[in-house]
């Protein structure tokens, strides 16, 4: 369609963004909640495209590290897909994070079932660095021992043992390198992997003084979704017994500190699917399966 104008969003947009953007899927949206913040993000631009004078597409970038953009909440009104509208805000999305925002990558993800923003994104010249998928269980205290034996929340002499064990993992590399902090995905660098220690969100499977396993966890979720849960942002174990481990002293942990329910998110490998679903994860059903892209600037 010739004409769509991509601009920055304003406070007047809201009403009729909301408008197309109520019943996006068959859940809803989360739109509404994240309007406002989205407008007001100081290292982010909410951008809207208009096309005959009205407007009719939502996105936003935003910078979550340095030299890293992520692009989100692209939604276009149903009567005007297929126009255009979507590969413009991506187009300029890019040229923001490029331009004005200096970074070298951009990433997004698509669940695995919508196809046309994977459409998209390919046409853009982004590829596909990684699948990840959520699982679920009711956190509990998990009471023998064995359970959760050889697991720990690491201590900062364990940093470069650990730091050691990624770059070597076939793991990191299946999840790109990356870890997720509820639905936004960054780098896992050694400086985060240190954070991770630090703040006491860190957890090692170690057996005879040797690392076979890491976690790392995030509480944010509860801010995000409003309810109380706790989150796997990394997830990996080079043994099946390994992956039950830190997963049971995930459950236990979030038992104790009283989260109700444990959101493991994993790089989508069928070895360590297949040890989550023998404990009892369960997976799609309410969570969901991202494929994570990146295109370089
Ligand atoms: C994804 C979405 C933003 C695409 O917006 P759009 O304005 O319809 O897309 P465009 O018209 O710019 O399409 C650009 C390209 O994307 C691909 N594409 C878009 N929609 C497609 C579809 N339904 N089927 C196949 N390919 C599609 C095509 O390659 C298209 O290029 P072409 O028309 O030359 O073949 C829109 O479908 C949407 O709002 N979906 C619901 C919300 C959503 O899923 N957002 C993505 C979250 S990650």
């Amino acid at each position: 369609m010739a004409n769509i104008v991509v601009r920055i969003a304003e406070l007047d947009d809201r009403k009729r963004v909301l408008a197309f953007t109520s019943s996006t899927f068959s859940w809803g949206d989360y739109i509404e909640r994240v309007f406002d913040r989205w407008l007001n993000d100081e290292s982010g631009r909410l951008l809207v495209a208009e096309a005959e004078g009205m407007v009719v597409g939502l996105s936003f970038v935003k910078l979550t590290k340095k030299g890293e953009a992520w692009l989100q909440g692209g939604r276009v009104d149903q009567n005007y897909r297929r126009t255009g509208v979507g590969e413009a805000m991506t187009k300029e999305c890019l040229r923001i994070a490029k331009e004005e925002m200096n970074a070298s990558v951009a990433r997004v993800i698509t669940d695995k079932t919508n196809l046309p923003p994977q459409r998209l994104l390919t046409k853009l010249g982004f590829r596909v660095v990684s699948e990840f998928s959520e699982f679920e269980k009711a956190a509990e205290r998990i009471k023998d021992p064995l359970l959760t034996r050889d697991v720990r929340l690491a201590g900062e002499e364990l940093i470069t043992d650990m730091w050691r064990y990624l770059r070597s993992s076939p793991i990191f590399r299946k999840s790109g390198g990356l870890y997720t902090v509820w639905f936004v995905w960054y780098s896992l660098g050694k400086e985060d992997l240190a954070r991770f220690v630090k703040d006491g969100k860190a957890v090692v499977y170690a057996r005879d003084g040797k690392i076979h396993g890491i976690m790392l966890v995030d509480d944010s979720t509860i801010e995000a979704k409003n309810e109380k849960s706790i989150q796997s942002c990394y997830f990996d174990s080079d043994a099946g017994e390994g992956v039950q481990a830190l997963s049971n002293f995930l459950l236990d942990y979030a038992a104790k500190k009283g989260f109700g329910t444990v959101r493991l998110w994993t790089c989508s490998d069928n070895e360590i699917i297949e040890s989550l679903r023998q404990i009892g994860f369960i997976g799609e059903v309410g969570g969901s399966t991202e494929i994570v892209y990146s295109k370089e600037l």
